[in-house]
């Protein structure tokens, strides 16, 4: 499974993309209203720090109005994505986009019906949010299972399932055991995956025996 991180804090993009377990990035209009930047600086930033597609969401409820802010979305590097909210106007805006071969994250998706409706409109990737399923009492992963279900039982749907609105390490590891193609997950989630406490304590003993030896590799 690919991992994505869903944030627009190009500080933490950096950080991460140090440790090699980077394959792209997401953004979303309310995480660029958190980072307090102007939209476009930061999707360059992000761009030149992650080889790996970043997504970019258009604002527009209109495809016209959609396929300009998308032209000006790829001006700026060619590994923007371009993020489109799952609607009749951002299905066209999908169709049109991935003609030409960009690669469109069709967002804001609640059920399978609505994954099929993007594969078929040529999405490089499908964005099913877990966390805010799971929020209203429904079983986010299950939305997972099922697309990679109808996916697969059609060969020529190439649409990659893009976990998001990811909130715990178990949504990570369940999305995997699912078969999902990626994760995006926030910087915090994904810092606690490495975590485990016999990890920890079996470097406390490996560091205790050391000193023991009195030695030094240096
Ligand atoms: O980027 C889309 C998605 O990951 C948002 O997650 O936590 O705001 O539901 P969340």
């Amino acid at each position: 499974m690919k991992f994505f991180v869903d944030t627009a804090d190009v500080a933490e993009i950096k950080d991460l993309a140090a440790t090699g377990v980077l394959d792209g990035v997401t953004t979303n209009p309310s995480l660029i209203a958190k980072s307090g930047r102007k939209f476009l600086d930061v999707i360059a930033e992000i761009c030149a720090v992650v080889p790996g597609p970043v997504s970019a969401e258009v604002t527009a409820m209109d495809v016209e109005t959609m396929l300009k802010e998308a032209a000006v979305l790829r001006r700026i590097a060619p590994n923007v994505a371009i993020k489109l909210p799952l609607t009749w106007d951002g299905l066209k805006a999908c169709k049109a986009l991935s003609s030409e071969g960009v690669a469109c994250n069709v967002t804001l998706c609640f059920s399978a019906n609505q994954a099929l409706l993007a594969a078929k409109a040529g999405a490089a990737y499908i964005s099913p949010f877990i966390g805010r399923l799971d929020d209203i009492g429904e079983d986010g992963m299950q939305l997972i299972r099922d697309i990679r279900r109808i996916y697969d039982n059609y060969g020529s749907l190439k649409t990659e399932i893009l976990s998001a609105s990811i909130r715990s390490s178990e949504h990570v590891k369940q999305a995997a055991l699912a078969g999902s193609d990626v994760a995006t997950v926030p910087p915090g989630v994904l810092r606690e995956l490495v975590k485990h406490p016999l990890t920890d304590k079996g470097l406390d003993a490996f560091n205790a025996d050391w000193a023991k030896t009195g030695q030094s590799i240096l």
